[in-house]
């Protein structure tokens, strides 16, 4: 059964005006989705406030349907842009999709089969030949916390404990523009665990994107930000294939 809190999704808009992972999600997803959408039918899973259609339509896509749990997330009057209240759990559409984008939503699965069922869900929305892309943090321990005072620039952080594995809970804080955080917890697992995931739910060729940095985001907001954000890389971005 579908676990359907309500993600708080205005602190989480405010947290990204600071946070350069935002930045660097966009560009790369840009990066590896340009060539990709011109004239597609694209599924935007978790769509939230939809912040992401707007780039898919400038990439040419043709039609964008976002779908999230949570009702009324984006305006409609977009002829190309459709809005369903579904979750990923239970989805079905009477169309198949050639693109689908799911970015930051699959790790607030509760635990594996949560993650599975989501995934095959998607996996059998797409079109043969279909891609999907699919941004989520990367989960290791190695990382570390960040400080509440980094957390309260940059917007969010997340709160590492030693010893987690695949399914343990883990917190994250999304700070607003007057630094109070709210906590939200989301499930630990692995990059192999997504990767065994992706495979199993029928998707080939799952590959990892190198995250894409513009040299002007150094001096922006210094090196050390940025070097903190990629040593190792905060989010990952799989691109998988339905043969
Ligand atoms: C972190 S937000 C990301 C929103 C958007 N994709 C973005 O990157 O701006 C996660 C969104 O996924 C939605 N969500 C989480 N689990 C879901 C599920 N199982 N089915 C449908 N929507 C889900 C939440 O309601 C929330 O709007």
């Amino acid at each position: 059964m579908a676990s359907k809190e309500a993600f708080p999704l205005g602190v989480y808009a405010q947290g990204q005006t600071r946070w350069l992972g935002k930045r660097i999600a966009r560009e790369t997803l840009w990066n590896a989705a340009k060539n990709k959408l011109r004239g597609k039918r694209v599924l935007d899973v978790g769509c939230g406030y939809g912040h992401y259609i707007q780039d898919f339509l400038n990439l040419g896509a043709a039609e964008v349907y976002g779908i999230d749990y949570l009702d009324n997330m984006i305006e409609q009057g977009n002829e190309k842009v459709c809005f369903e209240c579904l979750s990923t759990h239970d989805m079905k559409f009477d169309k198949e999709f050639d693109v689908a984008m799911c970015i930051f939503v699959i790790m607030w699965s509760k635990n594996y089969e949560e993650l599975l069922t989501s995934v095959s869900n998607v996996h059998k929305a797409l079109k043969p030949n279909g891609v999907l892309f699919c941004y989520v943090p990367n989960c290791v321990a190695e990382l570390k916390s960040w400080s509440e005072e980094d957390g309260v620039k940059y917007g969010y952080r997340r709160l590492f404990t030693d010893g987690l594995d695949d399914g343990d809970k883990m917190n994250v804080h999304f700070y607003d523009l007057k630094g109070k955080p709210t906590n939200w917890e989301m499930t630990f697992f692995r990059q192999e665990t997504y990767e065994r995931c992706f495979e199993e739910a029928g998707f080939r060729n799952v590959r990892v994107v190198d995250p894409v940095i513009r040299d002007e985001w150094r001096s922006e907001f210094g090196a050390e930000y940025v070097d903190k954000m990629l040593n190792p890389t905060r989010d990952l971005l799989f691109v998988a294939e339905k043969l």
